[in-house]
């Protein structure tokens, strides 16, 4: 069967301000990697390799230009532009001259999990169904879409962030549907907060008698929308990343130990990193300690820097800091440095969002 795969990569992204004003959040990496490109891989490593991903206008041309037409992952990748963000059910509805009359799998972009998704479209093809969702029990259902359901397993009830949840099953962001599900979002209605919800869609077509199932998710899932989810998916893959690769240059003052990885053209002098961390290419890495589940990207300058469990995005100076850097995310091209002795006084210029903890 020919089965496409729809990736939803549009949207608002405002739950990561102020690092989604410029970019997408769908970009913001996981040890130096798009958050976006372990779905693809996921997609394709399940055998599915014609896939659509849905783009807005402010963030559609950067995640074009970074993630190309597929080749490098092996698929076809057509890109689909949402020109507002009216909801996961009104992204299906734009992607229907794309996905015509195939069975689909959705994948919000911003997940991560790490089951195969193997096992989830055997069901699904196996039992014909019309759809099948991924539920993972969370402690704050209201903060999901929220599923219940029967005896049997099948799902009876679905609610958008309900504020008194009627279980604490959360919907994962990945879904399959048969093309079905188009004829139920001919005639949804816009909710409450003015989206056509997916999760509507799904109830409508249980409504109707269709075959609807779901299935647990087993291992992690993370909804990469905050800081903290960040800074753990980060931790999780670099934990799950087997062995190091040095390409950039190490001086014989330095000291490794764990897993590290350095990307080309990187210069680390005089520093002690302990694994596992990864350094992008192009960093100038001086007189630092870098602690474990720390990602540095591309192009980073680091000098007199203690760190530990952080993420530090591409082109971000940080310069004769006297404090240890821990569990903190620091954007593009920011700026952080310090007079090298004692100072009296900072001098900030901090962006709209940003949260200081000088502790
Ligand atoms: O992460 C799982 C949750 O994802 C589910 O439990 C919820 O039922 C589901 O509605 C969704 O909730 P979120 O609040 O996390 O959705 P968000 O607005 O973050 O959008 C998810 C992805 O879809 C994200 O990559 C942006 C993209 N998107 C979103 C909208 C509203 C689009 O491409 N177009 C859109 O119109």
């Amino acid at each position: 069967m020919d089965m496409k795969a729809l990736i939803l990569s549009g949207g608002r992204g405002t739950r990561l301000r102020p690092l989604t004003y410029t970019g997408a959040k769908q970009l913001v990496p996981v040890v130096n990697k798009p958050i976006l490109w372990y779905g693809i891989e996921q997609i394709v490593a399940a055998g599915i390799t014609d896939i659509g991903i849905i783009v807005s206008p402010e963030t559609g041309e950067a995640i074009r230009q970074a993630t190309g037409d597929g080749t490098q992952f092996g698929a076809q990748i057509t890109y689909i532009l949402q020109s507002s963000p009216d909801g996961l059910a009104h992204a299906v509805k734009v992607a229907q001259p794309f996905l015509q009359d195939s069975p689909f799998l959705m994948y919000l972009g911003d997940n991560l999990i790490r089951d195969r998704l193997t096992s989830f479209v055997d069901q699904f093809v196996k039992q014909s169904l019309d759809a099948l969702i991924l539920l993972k029990q969370v402690p704050n259902p209201t903060a999901f879409g929220v599923a219940v359901l029967n005896d049997q397993g099948q799902v009876t009830q679905l609610l958008e962030k309900p504020q008194n949840p009627p279980s604490n099953l959360a919907l994962v962001g990945v879904y399959l549907f048969s093309p079905t599900i188009h004829t139920v979002i001919e005639s949804l209605k816009p909710s409450n907060r003015g989206e056509l919800e997916i999760t509507d869609a799904i109830q409508a077509l249980v409504n109707a008698d269709k075959a609807v199932m779901a299935q647990p998710l087993q291992g992690w899932w993370l909804d990469t929308g905050k800081k903290d989810d960040l800074l753990a998916a980060n931790q999780i893959i670099l934990d799950e990343t087997p062995g190091s690769e040095i390409a950039g240059h190490i001086d014989e003052a330095t000291q490794i130990s764990g897993r590290v990885r350095v990307g080309a053209n990187s210069q680390v002098i005089n520093s002690t990193i302990r694994g596992p961390v990864a350094i992008g290419q192009n960093c100038h890495i001086e007189n630092c300690f870098v602690g474990s589940y720390s990602s540095i990207a591309d192009g980073v300058r680091m000098v007199d820097v203690e760190m530990d469990h952080s993420v530090v995005l591409e082109g971000a100076v940080i310069e004769e800091l006297h404090q240890r850097i821990v569990d903190s995310l620091i954007g593009r091209r920011a700026r952080l440095v310090h007079s090298p002795k004692r100072p009296k006084a900072s001098r900030f210029m901090i962006g709209d969002d940003c949260v200081l903890e000088l502790t």
